[in-house]
């Protein structure tokens, strides 16, 4: 772990649950799904509304990226959906999405469940979701830590974000990148806000979330749920995850 605002210790148990699925395990879905007679019944795992989205992604990069995230959701809102005592296939839990982008979880095509809170994240093959149960939020982002435009870091870093030292440091840089999208997706705004609202200003090595304009907005609407942060640095990728633990900063 690089960094976490919230360490794990005896009488602290992470609020979310995590799974990523990678390419390997992908590949058998996505050929099923890419046959030329596939039916929802011979891909066997997805729902029908994911059939039909999944057959309308054309590049297969993103067709398996889009399935390895919806296997791992999956997975975690069948564990989760136990706990309740409900036993669904996994083609009966599908994950679709509302008209900003978010995660929609449809329970055996008719239900909307919206229980517990689904962040889902792709990169180079690799789906990862995460689950937080009621009342509580999280949002995931995974990245390849790879060398980013000075023009793009430029827009997308404050300078309150930014010291020297990251110049060269691709890890940090693209940490940066990975928390302000994982607090985006938790407040269901993605970057509909900008990439200063969202913003992550250094105290020496630690750095501490400050949201400003829509994002603080829509932060005071939840409630003003303290957010905390923690970053992983996978082979030659960084994950992020925001969450919330039910404290406000309200007390
Ligand atoms: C949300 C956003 C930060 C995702 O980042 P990304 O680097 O493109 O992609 P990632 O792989 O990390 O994440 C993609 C996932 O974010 C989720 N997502 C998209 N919009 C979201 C939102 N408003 N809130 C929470 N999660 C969102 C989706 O589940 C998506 O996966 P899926 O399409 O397989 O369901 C980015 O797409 C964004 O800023 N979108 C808002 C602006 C926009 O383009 N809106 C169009 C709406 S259709």
């Amino acid at each position: 772990m690089l960094e976490s605002s919230q360490p794990l210790t005896d009488d602290f148990e992470k609020p979310f649950r995590f799974e990523a699925v990678d390419a390997t395990e992908t590949e058998p879905v996505a050929k099923r799904l890419e046959a030329e007679d596939a039916t929802p019944e011979s891909v066997a795992v997805l729902g029908p509304g994911e059939f039909e989205k999944g057959r309308t992604l054309k590049i297969p990069k993103r067709r398996r990226e889009w399935l390895a995230a919806r296997l791992a959701a999956k997975r975690l809102l069948g564990w989760h959906l136990q706990q309740e005592g409900v036993y669904l296939r996994p083609n009966q839990i599908e994950i679709l999405n509302r008209e900003d982008g978010s995660p929609r979880v449809l329970l055996e095509g008719r239900r909307d469940y919206d229980t517990v809170s689904l962040s889902l994240s792709h990169s180079r093959g690799t789906g990862v979701a995460a689950i937080a149960p009621p009342g509580l939020r999280v949002g995931v982002d995974l990245e390849a830590i790879e060398p980013r435009a000075a023009s793009f870091l430029s827009v997308m870093a404050h300078d309150e974000e930014w010291g020297d030292w990251m110049d060269h440091d691709l890890s940090e840089q693209t940490r940066l990148w990975t928390l302000k999208e994982a607090v985006s997706k938790l407040l269901l705004t993605g970057f509909t806000v900008g990439f200063h609202d969202v913003r992550f200003p250094l105290h020496g090595e630690t750095r501490r979330l400050s949201l400003h304009n829509k994002a603080l907005e829509t932060y005071e609407r939840l409630g003003s749920p303290i957010i905390h942060f923690d970053s992983f640095v996978r082979q030659d990728e960084v994950l992020s995850i925001a969450y919330t633990t039910g404290d406000s900063v309200h007390g």
